[in-house]
This record gives structure tokens, C-alpha cells and sequence, in this order.
């Protein structure tokens, strides 16, 4: 291939950039020519493209969100976007796509692909929850930055002797609160995929109060209020006072998890992915989906990896239960 595209999609996360600086320094290297494609799919559909050079993703590496900026667009899925989107990158001689992004912007890669345009998906979201992968570019950092504020949560509520609801990200998967939960030594960790029981977080509050405990953190997927509203921190922190006596706060922590330098290693997978897919686009290869599995950088077909259920790790919360007695 002679000139590809790449594009950032969906909800943006930490590493989109670096991940950018990856595939556009590769195909320079490899003497393919780069195009960043602005907006998501809005870009491909409206002709927004713009020549990388080495030197237009210099200094990205560290920042967060997409230098190439990112949208959610519903014309894409239409089969009129898709053929607008199609003669542009005939205009353009774009002979390959990378799109970086979440499952939703595979889907756009699988349509590209069939339609001829070989296709190739980074997964990079904060929520991880693609199944194909062990990790998606943006989780470790958005993890990180939850543990940050939890660790500052509890300085102030163990002087009060207070409890606290603090409610991540996740859409309906309970990842950010899992690995949050347990590396902040989180209580009680609520989380979609499981169900839980209000009664046993207020025992577990009032036994920890018996011993002499100064604080109790829980830790809520904002996925568990999608499904019920009465679930949401707010509401939950007002049941338990009221259950328990314990003085109860809440804390949305919202898009501070989407923002922040990516950290090391959500810098090292995005260089890993971008690469890798460049790599395969080189050899004429699309309709694939970068994955790390096991720590190896592998590719999917993009319809085997959108079929692959995401597994919630039931032995990681189930330590979280040992450890948090
Ligand atoms: O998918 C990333 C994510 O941050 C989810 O965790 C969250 O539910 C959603 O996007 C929020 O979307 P928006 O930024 O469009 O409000």
C-alpha cells in the first residue's frame, strides 16, 4: 500500500495519541504516505483529511485525548454515509483504513472492509469492555486516575469517620470499578455483572464500625444505575445513612477518567497496536482487529472479535472480597 487513513472514534481515551504517533511513524518509515482523517467518520464522510508528517505527531506522545479530535456519527451507519464515505477515499487513493476506537467504530471498519477498503480496528476505550482484548488503550490510565481520587477520598472521610460511594465510568461493564476497587482497597465493589445486596454492603459497614474503622469506600460501575436509577450514587448513599447511621457521601467522578497523560502503559500498548497495524496494512491486509492477548500483540477478524463476549474476572473480585475483610 502506497496511502493509508487513520482515524480516532467513538469516546475519546488516554493513548489515542500516542497510539496516532505509532501508526502515521510507521507508515513514514515503511515510505507509506499517512492521512489523518478528522472527526471520526464525520472526516471520512466530509472529506476532512490531512497529511501526517513525522513532525505533526511530535510531542503527543504524553497527552491525553486525539489530536485528530473524535465523534460519534450515526450517517456512518447508514448505507448513504458509507457510500460518501466511499468515494472519498477514491478521491483520495486511500488504499487502507486504521481506526482507532471502540467496538461501536469496528463496525465501521468490517463495512469498509466489505465494501473493499481493507480495515483494521485499535481498541481503545476506558471502559474495556472489548471482548478480544486483555486490555484497551485508555483503561490503565482512567483506572489510575480513579485511584488517585480514591486515595484522596479516603484522607478525608477517615478523619470523619464517614463512608463513601464513589462511582466510576464503565458504560455496563464493571472493569474501571474492579481494578480501582481492588488496587484502593475498596470495601465493597458494585459492579453490572453481578448482582448485589444493599443489606449485606450495611452489615459489612456496621461490623467494620464495631472494629474501630475510620472509613469505608464502595465502590459503584456507573453501569448498576443505568439499569436501575434508583441504583445511583446519590440514591444509594441516602439508603445506607439511612439503613446505617454511618454519615455516607457520594462521588461521581465522570469525565476526569477520560481525560490526563496516558500513562506508561497505555503509551506502550498504543505503540505496540498502532504499528501492528500498520504492519498489516502494508501487506494488504484489512478486516482485522489488533488484540492483546497474553500479553502478545495478536489480530482478529473483525466479526470474530465483535462475537467474543467480555469476561468479567470473577477471580479478581473474588480476591477483592478476601482482601477487603
Ligand atoms: O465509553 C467511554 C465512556 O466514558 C463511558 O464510560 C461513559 O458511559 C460514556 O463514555 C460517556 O459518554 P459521553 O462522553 O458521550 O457522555
Amino acid at each position: 500500500m502506497e496511502r493509508i487513513a487513520v482515524i480516532t472514534s467513538g469516546g475519546d481515551a488516554p493513548g489515542m495519541n500516542a497510539a496516532i504517533r505509532a501508526v502515521v511513524r510507521t507508515a513514514i518509515y515503511n515510505n507509506i504516505k499517512i492521512f489523518g482523517v478528522k472527526l471520526g467518520f464525520n472526516g471520512l464522510i466530509h472529506s476532512e483529511f490531512q497529511e501526517m508528517d513525522v513532525a505533526s505527531v511530535g510531542d503527543i506522545v504524553h497527552r491525553g485525548g486525539t489530536i485528530l479530535r473524535t465523534a460519534r456519527c450515526d450517517q456512518f451507519n447508514s448505507e448513504e454515509g458509507l457510500k460518501m464515505a466511499l468515494e472519498v477515499i477514491e478521491n483520495y487513493e486511500i488504499e487502507g483504513v486504521v481506526i482507532i476506537g471502540g467496538d461501536g467504530s469496528f463496525r465501521g471498519a468490517k463495512d469498509l472492509s466489505r465494501l473493499g477498503v481493507p480495515a483494521v480496528g485499535i481498541p481503545a476505550t476506558i471502559d474495556n469492555d472489548i471482548g478480544c482484548t486483555d486490555f484497551s488503550i485508555g483503561f490503565d490510565t482512567a483506572v489510575n486516575t480513579a485511584l488517585d481520587a480514591i486515595n484522596k477520598i479516603r484522607d478525608t472521610i477517615t478523619s470523619h469517620g464517614r463512608a463513601n460511594i464513589v462511582e466510576v465510568m464503565g458504560r455496563d461493564a464493571g472493569d474501571i470499578a474492579l481494578y480501582a476497587g481492588v488496587a484502593g482497597g475498596a470495601e465493597n465493589i458494585i459492579v453490572p455483572e453481578l448482582p448485589f445486596d444493599i443489606d449485606e454492603i450495611c452489615a459489612d459497614l456496621n461490623d467494620g464500625k464495631e472494629r474501630g474503622k475510620l472509613s469505608h469506600i464502595i465502590l459503584l460501575a456507573e453501569g448498576v444505575g443505568h439499569a436501575d436509577k434508583s441504583n445511583r450514587a446519590e440514591r444509594l448513599s441516602e439508603k445506607i445513612e439511612a439503613k446505617t447511621g454511618i454519615e455516607t457521601r457520594a462521588t461521581i467522578l465522570g469525565h476526569i477518567q477520560r481525560g490526563g497523560n496516558p500513562s506508561m502503559f497505555d503509551r506502550i500498548l498504543a505503540s505496540r497496536m498502532g504499528a501492528h497495524a500498520v504492519d498489516l496494512l502494508s501487506k494488504g491486509i484489512g478486516n482485522r482487529v489488533v488484540c492483546l492477548v497474553d500479553n502478545k500483540i495478536i489480530d482478529k477478524d473483525i466479526e470474530e472479535a465483535l462475537s467474543i463476549e467480555k469476561k468479567f474476572d470473577m477471580e479478581l473480585y473474588e480476591l477483592s472480597k478476601i482482601l477487603s475483610i
